[in-house]
């Protein structure tokens, strides 16, 4: 008989043991290395949730990547979010001093080890997928990423352009910027498993759009209401830099009941998995309820 009386971890369990796989990884490739650049990347790859590299994780574990290929995709979505924080904090982005907690990479240490260590990031995430372990559908995986990061960047220039625009955006350009600035890699997680199998990534694709807009509307909403404490970094900028944002388009309430459409639609999609995805759909949950 089967034991149903066993537990489920919490997701925010899970994401702790995530966090551990790749800081372990992590430590196995930069740790060897003396020099301010590979304690500047460990640093930028420390202390984050560890979100994309779950996402990354369950749909390798959905569609049966092997473990090793599974840890090095995940740490290189990790890779490239990390290279996109250090640059995003910049005096000439976003100027932040403080990100998970802690002094942003610039502030720890100088505005030109921030910028190396964002390069070496995302070159050492191209390195880990196009090693041999990755499997022989390597090459269109790396190609994909290299195309989420490049939508990423388009999403942050328009992000900047944003800022000094006559017109704040429409809701309908903010949600098409969101697809590019925070969805592209959130997309490029959620469907590196079935990407890596040569399976179907068409439901993966639907959670994760879904996912990607209720992730963003999220960060706006924790702009709004969060304190820098607990979310970890500064607060209250969006609305200084008078961006247009979900929660100045559909208020504080709206953004919410927006966000919570989305997490329906990001479970709905996942029907395909049966009782499989039901960690995929404590993650959209987790998305809106979070507080960091
Ligand atoms: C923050 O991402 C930047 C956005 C795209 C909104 P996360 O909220 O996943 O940041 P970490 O990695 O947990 O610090
Ligand atoms: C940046 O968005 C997202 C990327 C780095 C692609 P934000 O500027 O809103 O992220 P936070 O709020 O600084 O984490
Ligand atoms: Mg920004
Ligand atoms: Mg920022
Ligand atoms: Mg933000």
């Amino acid at each position: 008989m089967g034991d149903e009386t066993v537990e489920r971890m919490s997701f925010g369990d899970t994401l702790k043991n995530v966090g551990k796989r790749i800081d372990g990884r992590r430590a196995e490739i930069l740790l060897h290395h003396g020099g301010t650049l590979p304690q500047a990347m460990t640093y930028a790859l420390s202390g984050g949730k560890f979100f994309r590299a779950f996402l990354a994780l369950e749909g390798c574990r959905l569609h049966a990547v092997a473990d090793d290929a599974a840890t090095d995709a995940a740490l290189a979505i990790e890779c490239i979010h990390a290279y996109s924080l250090v640059h995003d904090d910049l005096p000439c982005m976003d100027d932040d001093d403080l990100r998970r907690g802690l002094p942003t990479v610039h502030k720890q240490w100088n505005e030109a080890v921030a910028v190396l260590a964002g390069d070496a990031l995302q070159a050492l995430a191209f390195d880990l997928m196009l090693h041999h372990r990755m499997g022989p559908h390597r090459s269109e995986a790396a190609r994909v990423l290299a195309r989420s990061a490049q939508r990423m960047v388009s999403g942050q220039m328009q992000d900047i352009e944003a800022e000094t625009a006559d017109e704040p955006l429409s809701l309908k350009s903010i949600t098409q910027l969101q697809s590019s600035k925070t969805g592209a890699l959130i997309n490029w997680a959620a469907t590196i498993g079935p990407q890596l199998a040569a399976q179907d990534t068409s439901a993966l694709n639907s959670y994760a759009n879904a996912l990607g807009l209720a992730f963003q509307i999220a960060d706006d909403i924790l702009d709004v209401e969060g304190d820098a404490a607990t979310v970890g970094k500064a607060v209250g900028k969006d609305a200084d830099a008078g961006k247009a944002t979900f929660v100045s388009h559909l208020g504080l309430d709206g953004a919410k009941r927006r966000a919570g459409e989305l997490v329906q639609e990001a479970c709905d999609a996942l029907s395909i998995y049966g009782d499989d995805a039901e960690t995929l759909k404590e993650a959209a949950r987790f998305v809106i309820t979070r507080t960091h």
